[in-house]
């Protein structure tokens, strides 16, 4: 029979990642290579650092996936990359293996949308999942509200107009000095606490798909400054939990609304943000007195990898399409 093993290699930021996964469903090998403890002294990432640790990584990262997936590359259906959106230094790394290996071998190689892979991504958590649904895809580097009809086809309902929701994340909790990426530290220090007590803004709630954190950011910097000048000390939990409350409230509303629109009854959520307990929890809430499945991966799906663009790529190779050796790297690569 012929092989059904996909190759997918995904280096679009800080994640080196290799996965080998069987029918687009099936996880053989999901190795992922994490550059965190290089950029977390400048918090954020390098773009040349990332580059250059990509080159240090990717053959054994590759090499690692076959082995645990007990596959040679003479075994593979194709190999699947990300081609964007990403850093054109980082994506370039990936797509030079890629093509390289595909070149070697005679291998079909196709070209992967990264935000395309976060929405798979669900599709290999959960087997059963069926379409029409909405995806609310949230990590450092995106946010993006997404229409998928079918599997394959996709409508983009809304992107951040500034940052990204993992990013705002971050750089609240750079300035509270809970290190970087610093999201999970805010979920954290939030549980349990008063969402209510400390008043932000709620940037474009109500109106539209599109995203926007910057304001947010400003208000948040400026209610620390104030209360520094003032020599008034800041409760941090209280703090975290309005600013976490801040970004979901926007998040849940226009993620729900999105569905209403749609009129559809799945609501799946994708990207590192996706790991947000108060997000998870008021998504489920609302969304089931919606009568709205709402559904996510698990986390080592939501956060970058190499399986989810491997299951994207093999639906993508079985319709026969083929990127040719020209493929490069597209930094702003649309849906
Ligand atoms: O998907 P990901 O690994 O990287 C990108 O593709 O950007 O997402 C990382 C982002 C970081 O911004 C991190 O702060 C955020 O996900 N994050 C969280 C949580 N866990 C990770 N944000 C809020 N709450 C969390 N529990
Ligand atoms: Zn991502």
């Amino acid at each position: 029979m012929e092989s059904q093993l996909v190759l997918g290699i995904e280096t679009s930021c800080d994640e080196t990642a290799a996965a080998v996964v069987e029918s687009g469903r099936t996880i053989r090998a999901n190795v992922i290579a994490s550059q965190i403890d290089l950029h977390q002294r400048f918090g954020g990432v390098v773009p040349e650092i990332a580059s250059r640790r990509h080159v240090e990584l990717i053959l054994p990262v590759v090499d690692r996936a076959l082995q645990e997936a007990g596959a040679s590359l003479d075994d593979l259906f194709g190999i699947a990359v990300t081609q964007g959106p990403g850093l054109v230094g980082s994506l370039l790394v990936g797509i030079s293996a890629a093509k390289a290996l595909a070149f070697a071998r005679g291998l079909p190689l196709v070209g992967v949308n990264h935000l395309e892979g976060h929405i798979c991504a669900n599709f290999l958590a959960h087997p059963d999942l069926d379409t029409p649904l909405v995806c609310l895809t949230v990590s450092g580097g995106h946010t993006a509200l997404v229409y998928v009809p079918r599997p394959g086809e996709y409508e983009v309902m809304g992107t951040t107009r500034d940052d990204a929701a993992g990013e705002a994340f971050d750089k609240i909790a750079r300035v509270l000095g809970l290190g970087y990426p610093g999201g999970a530290a805010i979920d954290r220090l939030a549980r349990g606490r008063d969402p209510g007590a400390i008043p932000l803004p709620r940037a474009m709630a109500g109106e539209g798909y599109e995203f926007s954190f910057s304001g947010l950011k400003t208000a948040a910097l400026q209610f620390l400054e104030r209360a520094r000048r003032e020599g008034r000390k800041v409760d941090i939990g209280e703090f975290a939990a309005a600013f976490q409350e801040a970004i979901v409230d926007v998040l849940v509303e226009k993620a729900l609304r999105a569905a209403r629109e749609k009129r559809v009854s799945r609501l799946v959520l994708s990207g590192g943000v996706a790991a947000n307990s108060r997000l998870r929890e008021r998504l489920a809430r609302q969304g089931a007195a919606l009568g709205l499945d709402v559904r996510w991966p698990p986390l080592e799906l939501c956060t970058d990898n190499g399986a989810m663009i491997a299951a994207a790529g093999y639906f993508r190779l079985k319709a026969g399409e083929r990127a040719p050796l020209s493929l490069n790297a597209e930094p702003a690569l649309r849906l």
